[in-house]
C-alpha cells in the first residue's frame, strides 16, 4: 500500500426527513444563496422542503434563489451566479441538486473570492484558490460523489471545453441526503448514476495490486451492492432500502476513502469529459462506452486486477484467465445495458469520424499520458474509441 495522507471533513445527514436539518445546520443570520438545476425540485416538492426549512422558527437567513444551472454546468451560467453573490453579499451558499449544481456551486464559491477570470483556476490547477465561500449541499441524484468530495467538471460551452479541477476549500461543509427524494428521477437518470458511481470505483481499484485488502474489498462491496441495487432502483423506484443503498454508494465510490494508497487510472474518466464537451453525450453514457474498451485494450497491464475483479465481483473462477477476463468484460457490458445505458458510440447515433476530433482534444489538453502508469498514449486513446464505436 501507498502512503497517504487522508481528510474528509464533510458532514453527512442521511435519511429521510432530514432536510428539515437545515434550519439548523445553515449559519444563523447567514445571507444565503440557494442554487438549483432546470426545474426538477419543484416538481418533486425539494424546493418547498427545503424553502420551509430555511423559513422555520429557528432560522434567522436571508435566502436568495439562482436557478437554471445546466447538466454539464456552464461557465457563462455560473458568471452571472458570481456577480449575483457579489452584488448581494452572499456569505453562504446551498446546492439543491445533482452533480452539475453541487460541481457549479462549489466553482461559484471559489470563483466568488478571486480575483480575475474564474476560468484561471483550471489554467492553474487551481493552485490560486487559497479560500472559498462556505456551502452545504441538498443532494437529489446519487451518482457523482461530488456531495461529499473535493472535486468539480465545468463546461465552456464558447470553446467547448469540459475540466476538471479539485481544491480542498471547496468540500461541502455538510450534505443531507433523504433517499425518498430521487424517486422522481427519471429512469435515464437512474442508470446514468449507478453507471458513473461504478465507474468511480472501477477507476480506483482496476489497476494493478498493491495489496490494500481494505481497499479493494470495500471496492468489491460498493460494485456487488450497485450490480444488486442498480436494476431494483429502475423496476421498484419506490423502495426506500434499495434508494438509500445506492445513494451511499454512490457517495462512498467517491469521497476518497477507496482512493487511498492505491494506484488510480482516470483515463476512461478524461476520454468521456471529451466526448461529453464535443457531441454533448451524458457523463454516464461517455463512461459505458469508455469503459469497456478501456478494459480490453489494457487487459495486460490490468491483467491481475481483472483477474480479481472477474472472480470477487462476477464470481467467474473457471476456465483459462483470458476466457474469465473476456467473461468480467461481457458482464460490466451487459449491466451497464441492464440499466438503461448503451454500451456503444453507435448507440448514440457517432460514429468512426466522430473518433479524430475526441484525439485532437485530448491533445490540445494535454491529456496524452493517463492511466495509473501513464499507460493511455493518443495511439491507446484510439485504439479504445475505434473500438468502442
Ligand atoms: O436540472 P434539474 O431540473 O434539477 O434536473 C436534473 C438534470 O436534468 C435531473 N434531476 C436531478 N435530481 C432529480 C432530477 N430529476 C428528477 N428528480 C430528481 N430527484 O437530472 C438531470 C441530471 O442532473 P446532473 O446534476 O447533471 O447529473 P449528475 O449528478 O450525474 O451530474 C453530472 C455532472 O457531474 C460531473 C459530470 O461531469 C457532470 O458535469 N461529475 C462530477 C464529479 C465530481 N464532482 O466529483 C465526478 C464525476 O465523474 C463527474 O465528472
Ligand atoms: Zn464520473
Amino acid at each position: 500500500m501507498h502512503n497517504f495522507d487522508f481528510h474528509n471533513p464533510v458532514r453527512v445527514l442521511f435519511g429521510q426527513g432530514q432536510i428539515a436539518s437545515l434550519s439548523t445546520l445553515v449559519p444563523e443570520g447567514a445571507r444565503v444563496l440557494m442554487l438549483y438545476g432546470g426545474g426538477s425540485i419543484r416538481a418533486n416538492g425539494v424546493y418547498d422542503e427545503v424553502k420551509a426549512a430555511l423559513a422555520g422558527p429557528q432560522s434567522r437567513h436571508t435566502v436568495l434563489e439562482f436557478g437554471g444551472i445546466e447538466p454539464n454546468p456552464t461557465y457563462e451560467t455560473l458568471l452571472r451566479a458570481i456577480e449575483l453573490v457579489r452584488a448581494e453579499r452572499i456569505d453562504f451558499l446551498l446546492a439543491v441538486g445533482g452533480g452539475s449544481v453541487i460541481d457549479g456551486t462549489k466553482f461559484i464559491a471559489a470563483g466568488a473570492l478571486l480575483d480575475g477570470d474564474p476560468w484561471s483556476i483550471f489554467e492553474q490547477r487551481a493552485a490560486n484558490i487559497h479560500a472559498a465561500l462556505p456551502f452545504g449541499a441538498v443532494l437529489t441524484l446519487p451518482a457523482t460523489g461530488s456531495e461529499m468530495n473535493s472535486a468539480a467538471v465545468v463546461t465552456r460551452k464558447a470553446t467547448l471545453e469540459k475540466r476538471a479541477f479539485a481544491s480542498r476549500h471547496v468540500f461541502p461543509r455538510f450534505a443531507v441526503l433523504d433517499p425518498t427524494k430521487t424517486y422522481s428521477l427519471p429512469a435515464r437518470q437512474v442508470g446514468n448514476g449507478v453507471v458513473d458511481a461504478f465507474v468511480h470505483v472501477m477507476e480506483q481499484y482496476l489497476t494493478y495490486p498493491v495489496d490494500a485488502k481494505v481497499q479493494d474489498r470495500f471496492a468489491e462491496g460498493l460494485l456487488l451492492t450497485l450490480v444488486e441495487d442498480g436494476p431494483k432502483a429502475l423496476s421498484e423506484p419506490e423502495n426506500y432500502d434499495v434508494r438509500a443503498n445506492l445513494m451511499w454508494t454512490a457517495t462512498l465510490a467517491l469521497n476518497g476513502l477507496i482512493g487511498v494508497g492505491v494506484p488510480q487510472d482516470w483515463a476512461t474518466h478524461m476520454i468521456g469529459h471529451e466526448l461529453t464537451a464535443l457531441y454533448g453525450l451524458d457523463h454516464a453514457q461517455t463512461l459505458a462506452v469508455v469503459l469497456p474498451a478501456m478494459l480490453r485494450v489494457r487487459r495486460e497491464a490490468k491483467r491481475a486486477k481483472l483477474l480479481q475483479y472477474a472472480a470477487r465481483v462476477w464470481g467467474l473462477t473457471e476456465g483459462g484467465e483470458d476466457a474469465r477476463i473476456d467473461a468480467a468484460i461481457e458482464r460490466t457490458e451487459a449491466f451497464f445495458e441492464s440499466v438503461g445505458v448503451p454500451t456503444r458510440l453507435s448507440g448514440y447515433g457517432l460514429g468512426k469520424e466522430n473518433v479524430e476530433p475526441v484525439l485532437a482534444a485530448l491533445e490540445a489538453h494535454r491529456l496524452t499520458k493517463l492511466g495509473e502508469d501513464r499507460g493511455v498514449t493518443l495511439e491507446v486513446s484510439r485504439q479504445v474509441l475505434e473500438l468502442s464505436v
